[in-house]
């Protein structure tokens, strides 16, 4: 039988902070930078003690700020105090599995108001506590002694793939340099440069010191330069991973009803799918993610569409080879062909299938648990025609999110419709 949320739940209004690293800031800050955007945006305003609930993504405050309990504390900050306050732990799924738990809350009537946060502070410590914070997310008892860290894990699943579909790994370079041109029109993202820009700025640099300038033939030469683009794991260089990222990030849902009350454009959630799985080396495969194409039937049942209809999609591209995958489970492309679909730009903003016009995780950054919910921002703000320099024309009707967690152990997905 079709699963269908017992009532319609809209987005009535988003925020985010910038994301990047702010070594000034406590994380409680950026929540507020999201949470003072996002009552910006709610056409008509709100009273803070209309919120029932809130429910944020947060995947490690513990291990990254020293700080547990986070959702309560965040949530006074803000002057909520004494809504109902919850953390979501769901690794880089956090967020995203968030807003399904204020979805279910108010589909199931008992709240009609509920605030969604996202928020992760990653970069008060070095990179190599920072990799064993997150390696936490991944099976300790087989996969983490065995010497794996996430970019090893997407590695050995860009090596499945390349391997399997004899898929050229330029591919996946020209999916970063997409994400970067993409960011580089996002004022909130960590990366605001095109892989250009970023050109440009190392010979300036190297002038400025008197060394000898690069010279790159053009974005895919400097892809390719193991100098200016090192290999992390192979075969994912620096420009194949997304960064260590602070930020936050706030959604406001209410139930379909309430929701012209508060705005004349609201966007509603027509479609939502979770699905799980065990750790990367329990998998009959490495080059898809079945939870993903789990959580994307339910998501497309729900709401009565097919791959085809979705107008744009925000996935989860942690690692570049994690986009191409996302395209095939999320049905965008036959198995084997997303690599050729990014080759063609099929992708970009003015392709078939335009993926992570916000610049994505690669570019816009990835606090582990604010991503989930900065992606809804972005279907908020294309939906509503409210993008800026990468709005996608036509303005689009249907748009959908990816939010992973770990190698796939967690996926949650989302579709959302705009009616005016
Ligand atoms: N993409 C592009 N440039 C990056 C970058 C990235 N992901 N990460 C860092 N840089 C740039 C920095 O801006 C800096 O540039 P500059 O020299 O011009 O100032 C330079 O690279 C060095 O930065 P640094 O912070 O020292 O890099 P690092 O070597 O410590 O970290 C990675 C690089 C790839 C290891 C780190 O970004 C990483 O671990 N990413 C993956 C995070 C992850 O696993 N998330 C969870 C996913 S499931």
């Amino acid at each position: 039988m079709t699963k269908k949320l017992s009532r319609g739940v809209a987005v009535v209004g988003v925020g985010m902070s910038k994301f990047g690293a702010f070594p000034e800031k406590h994380s409680r800050d950026l929540f507020v930078e999201a949470y003072q955007e996002l009552k910006q945006s709610v056409q008509n305003g709100f009273d803070p003690k209309e919120i029932e609930a809130f429910y944020m993504g947060n995947f490690s405050s513990d291990h990254f700020e020293n700080q547990a309990h986070l959702a309560p504390i965040v949530a006074s900050w803000v002057g909520l105090s004494p809504v109902a306050s919850m953390r979501i732990e769901d690794a880089c799924a956090s967020g995203g599995v968030a807003l399904r738990q204020a979805v279910l809350a108010i589909a199931s009537g008992q709240c009609d108001v509920v605030l969604v946060g996202g928020l992760e502070k990653m970069t008060d410590l070095s990179a190599a506590r920072v990799t064993d914070a997150l390696a936490l997310a991944a099976d300790t008892m087989f996969e983490v002694p065995a010497g794996f860290t996430f970019p090893g894990f997407y590695a050995s699943m860009a090596t499945a793939y390349l391997d399997q579909y004899h898929a050229d790994p330029d591919a996946l370079l020209k999916v970063g340099i997409k994400n970067h041109e993409n960011g580089a029109l996002n004022e909130k993202a960590q990366f605001g440069q095109r892989i250009s820009d970023v050109m440009a700025s190392k010979k300036a640099k190297a002038a400025q010191k008197g060394l000898p300038i690069p010279e790159w033939a053009d974005e895919m030469d400097f892809m390719k330069d193991p100098k200016a683009n090192p290999m992390i794991a192979w075969p994912l260089r620096l420009f194949d991973c997304s960064p260590v990222s602070d930020g936050a990030a706030a959604v406001l849902l209410v139930s379909e009803e309430l929701a012209q009350k508060y705005t004349d454009h609201p966007i509603y959630i027509i479609g939502a799918g979770q699905a799980s799985d065990g750790a990367l080396a329990e998998r009959d495969s490495l080059s898809s993610v079945p939870s993903a194409a789990h959580a994307a039937a339910q998501a497309y049942e729900m709401a009565g569409l097919t791959p085809d209809d979705i107008d744009f999609a925000e996935v989860h591209d942690c690692f570049t080879i994690a986009e191409v995958m996302a395209t095939e489970d999320l049905g965008f492309f036959p198995r084997g062909e997303g690599w050729k679909a990014a080759m063609a730009g099929e992708t970009a903003r003015d392709g078939k299938h335009p993926v992570n016009t916000s610049g994505g995780l690669k570019a816009k950054g990835h606090p582990v648990g604010a991503s989930g919910v900065a992606q809804v921002v972005e279907m908020w703000k294309q939906l509503n025609g409210l993008a800026g320099g990468r709005q996608l024309t036509p303005r689009p009707t249907v748009g959908l999110t990816h939010n992973v967690g770990g190698t796939g152990q967690t996926c949650v997905v989302h579709i959302f419709e705009r009616r005016s």
